[in-house]
């Protein structure tokens, strides 16, 4: 019988190796300007992933939003105070501006049609950029949890195209319409 079990553990373990490596967990990868977070969780939807380091003693987050992308789309991160989908949410956008330099600043998603502005937003906001590397885009910033909370809804979403350095409306069917839900900072 053991002679029997063996190909079929051996086919078992190739098929989970294989699929762990597609489905890269988010702890093992190495940021290209060797920055350390201390958590990271894989988002449900859209291969993305957030890494944060939440000070305490100051109740700031540092995050790296991180998702898949060519260099003509963008991603966009951010916290919504008072309501759980995308009106109202503080966002950071990041994208590859027409000069090749990836631009990221904060924008108040405001409606359903947002001007994709940069904006003051309704908590501190420092050290924001963003990065391309090997098909991801990356956002970096420091943010100031106002009101001493740590738990809050977050939405996220990548767009495939920017015209006139303007991120262009999302997809609105499929994982572009799942891509929210709550984090809670530990
Ligand atoms: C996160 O905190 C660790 C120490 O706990 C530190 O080594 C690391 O540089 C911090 N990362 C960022 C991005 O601040
Ligand atoms: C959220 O609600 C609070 C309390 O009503 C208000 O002070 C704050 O400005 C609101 N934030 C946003 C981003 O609308
Ligand atoms: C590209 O444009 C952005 C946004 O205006 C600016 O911050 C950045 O410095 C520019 N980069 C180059 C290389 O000109």
């Amino acid at each position: 019988m053991a002679s029997l079990f063996k190909p079929l553990l051996i086919c078992i373990l190739i098929i989970f190796s294989s699929h762990s490596s597609t489905a890269q967990t988010c702890s093992s990868y190495t940021f290209s300007n060797s920055k350390i977070f201390n958590s990271c969780t894989n988002l449900p939807h859209l291969g993305a992933s957030l890494y944060y380091n939440h000070t305490a003693s100051t109740n700031t987050i540092s995050i790296a939003f991180k998702a898949p992308q060519k260099s003509t789309g963008w991603i966009a991160w951010g916290l919504n105070p008072n309501g759980t989908a995308m009106v109202g949410s503080q966002a950071i956008v990041a994208f590859m501006h027409s000069n090749g330099s990836m631009v990221a600043y904060p924008t108040q998603l405001d409606s359903y049609t947002p001007s994709m502005a940069p904006a003051t937003l309704s908590f501190p906001v420092s050290d924001v950029s963003g990065e391309y590397v090997k098909g991801d885009m990356i956002i970096y910033a420091t943010i100031g949890l106002v009101g001493g909370s740590s738990k809050f809804n977050q939405v996220w979403q990548e767009g495939s195209s920017v015209v006139n350095d303007v991120p262009s409306a999302h997809s609105t069917t499929g994982e572009n319409i799942k891509s929210l839900g709550t984090v809670s900072f530990q």
